[in-house]
């Protein structure tokens, strides 16, 4: 969530500074990380679900796709939003059981400079929605069924049209294909990464990055050919393609031959003739497009991260601030109930563990120097967050034992967490040392790698790991002795 405050700032300079007409749009997967969530955690990401809802009206978005992920409350949770909180959603496939009724607005029309610019959603049919949580309340058409329809209704109304779509990654191309009149396909859900605009048929493909920490941003000079200048060139590529390669066996055998290897060569002679036949080729195709050229459509695209140090839009930080403590406010009393239940779990998860204190007596000048390194006071930034009851957080920002997969994923384990393991202390990177601490001779504990680093250093968390560089600024002191 701790994006969307400098995601608005960015959308604001970019509304006010640039001239040209803009469209504001995501294609969906915002609100939740995944189709379906384990039940304890459900209320408390629906309260989250609500503040990335008023985050982004207030950002003034034009159109929303929905993605299964975004269905995780239930349908009502999106419809019964406040007036001013309801948000330009687009499903075409998302329907009444009975009627077949979309339950949102297929498509939307919406009005930038002088164009005319429709906008569809597709939502991506996930066979896991309908598994844990009660969906009774709606239906997914295929995108068959839909799209066509739909196309056919704004074709004459509008210069241009953008799908947003959740559905997997080889139906989109397919999509793209089939429908010449899709210019843009803004594809959302399907993995971490970008994917940078590529051309299927006439229509570009592209993602950006899961959940909302990058803004994409598409500079877009649209012609009245519909037609994008890069698909129209597709043709032109092959044949200078195989002139390049055919230049550099000219070269080859001129530089075997230490001159000119001349007529007696065949080889030569034939390289030559295909080598001005393609020259006249390309140069016919270029003159007649010469004229087209001012035709066709260009596009220009970027990623604009966000990174923390931006600045953050006051408003939306508001809302962010105020979700934070409603939903910190859930996850201390469910945790709560747990705590008492799991208590006898945790005594053992975390048995063989001494503390930070323990190590001090007898590690002074490590325990010194750890004090004032960030990870000791892991712990108290997650209080100054209000996030230190959301298991989300706790995982990487406490000293968990082992970082085995089973007590990670049975977040709830650390509902019981000992005052002494809150914060990222010794044994996080030097792995449990209780018999360590009570024989000293007999048990030895582990010295870190990288590896124990890339647990909580993920790429997610901080894309700037280089590991010597770090390890330089928490390495322990050698033991003086
Ligand atoms: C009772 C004293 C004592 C306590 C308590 C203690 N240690 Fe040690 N530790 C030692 C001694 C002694 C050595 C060996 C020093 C040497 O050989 O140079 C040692 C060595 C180490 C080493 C270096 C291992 C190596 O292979 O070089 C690490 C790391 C370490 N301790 C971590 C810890 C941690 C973490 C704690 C707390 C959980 C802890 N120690 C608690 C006495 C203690
Ligand atoms: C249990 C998770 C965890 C492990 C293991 C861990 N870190 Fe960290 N590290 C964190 C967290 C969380 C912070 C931020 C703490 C804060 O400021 O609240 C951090 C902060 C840092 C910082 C200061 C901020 C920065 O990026 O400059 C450095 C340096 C660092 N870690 C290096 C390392 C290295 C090197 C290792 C491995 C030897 C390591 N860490 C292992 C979780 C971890
Ligand atoms: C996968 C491990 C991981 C998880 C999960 C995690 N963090 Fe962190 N966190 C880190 C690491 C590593 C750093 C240090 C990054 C750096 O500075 O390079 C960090 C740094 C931070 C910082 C910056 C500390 C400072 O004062 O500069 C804050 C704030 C923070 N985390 C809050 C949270 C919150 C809130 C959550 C839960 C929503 C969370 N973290 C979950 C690993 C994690
Ligand atoms: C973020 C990871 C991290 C944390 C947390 C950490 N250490 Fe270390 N520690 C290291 C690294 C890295 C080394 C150096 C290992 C090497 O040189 O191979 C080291 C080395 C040591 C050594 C051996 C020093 C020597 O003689 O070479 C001791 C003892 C030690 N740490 C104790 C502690 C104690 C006690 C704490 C907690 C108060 C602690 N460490 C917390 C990463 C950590």
């Amino acid at each position: 969530m701790g994006g969307l405050s400098r995601r608005a700032y960015i959308l604001n300079k970019i509304q006010q500074e640039e001239p040209g007409a803009k469209l504001v749009l995501d294609a969906g997967a915002m609100l939740f990380a995944q189709p379906v969530l384990a039940p304890s955690l459900v209320t408390a990401r629906t309260v989250q679900a609500g503040g990335i809802i008023e985050a982004m009206a207030e950002m003034g978005y034009d159109a929303f796709g929905l993605a299964p992920q975004d269905l995780v409350a239930g349908i009502p949770f999106l419809l019964q939003q406040p007036e001013d909180l309801q948000l330009p959603w687009l499903s075409m496939n998302l329907v009444q059981p009975d009627s077949e009724q979309p339950l949102f607005a297929p498509y939307i029309i919406k009005n930038a400079g002088d164009l005319s610019i429709g906008i569809l959603g597709l939502t991506g049919r996930s066979q896991d929605v309908s598994g844990q949580q009660d969906h009774s309340g709606h239906r997914f058409l295929p995108w068959e069924k839909t799209l066509g329809d739909t196309l056919a209704r704004i074709r004459d109304q509008t210069d241009m049209v953008i799908l947003l779509s959740s559905l997997p990654e080889q139906t989109n191309r397919e999509i793209a294909q089939r429908f010449d009149d899709i210019h843009l396909l803004i594809q959302s859900g399907q993995s971490a990464a970008h994917k940078t605009p590529q051309l299927f048929g006439n229509t570009l493909i592209t993602q950006i990055g899961s959940r909302g920490k990058h803004i994409g941003r598409l500079d877009i000079d649209w012609k009245p050919s519909r037609t994008w200048k890069q698909s129209a060139q597709s043709g032109i590529k092959p044949i200078k393609d195989r002139l390049d390669r055919i230049n550099w066996q000219i070269g080859r055998l001129i530089k075997r031959y230490g001159s000119d290897p001349g007529e007696q060569n065949a080889q030569y002679q034939q390289l030559l003739e295909e080598k001005n036949r393609l020259t006249a080729e390309l140069a016919e195709i270029e003159a007649r497009r010469q004229g087209e050229e001012e035709q066709l459509a260009t596009y220009r695209s970027s990623y604009i991260s966000l990174p923390v140090s931006l600045p953050e839009d006051q408003e939306v930080r508001e809302i962010i601030h105020r979700t934070k403590l409603a939903v910190n406010k859930i996850n201390r009393s469910t945790l709560g109930d747990l705590q008492q239940r799991r208590s006898q779990v945790n005594q053992q998860a975390f048995s063989n563990l001494a503390g930070w204190q323990v190590c001090q007596s007898c590690h002074k000048p490590q325990t010194e120097f750890w004090q004032q390194t960030a990870h000791a006071k892991a712990w108290q930034t997650l209080v100054r967050e209000n996030q230190q009851f959301n298991p989300e957080c706790l995982i990487c920002h406490v000293t968990l034992p082992t970082y085995d997969q089973d007590s990670v994923i049975d977040q709830n384990l650390l509902a019981g967490l000992k005052e002494e393991y809150k914060t990222i202390g010794c044994e996080a990177c030097h792995g449990p040392a209780r018999d360590h601490s009570l024989q000293p001779d007999r048990f030895r504990p582990a010295q870190p790698d990288e590896q124990t680093c890339l647990m909580c250093h993920t790429p997610e968390r901080d894309d700037n790991f280089i590991y010597s560089e770090k390890l330089n600024k928490i390495r322990c002191p050698a033991a003086g002795h």
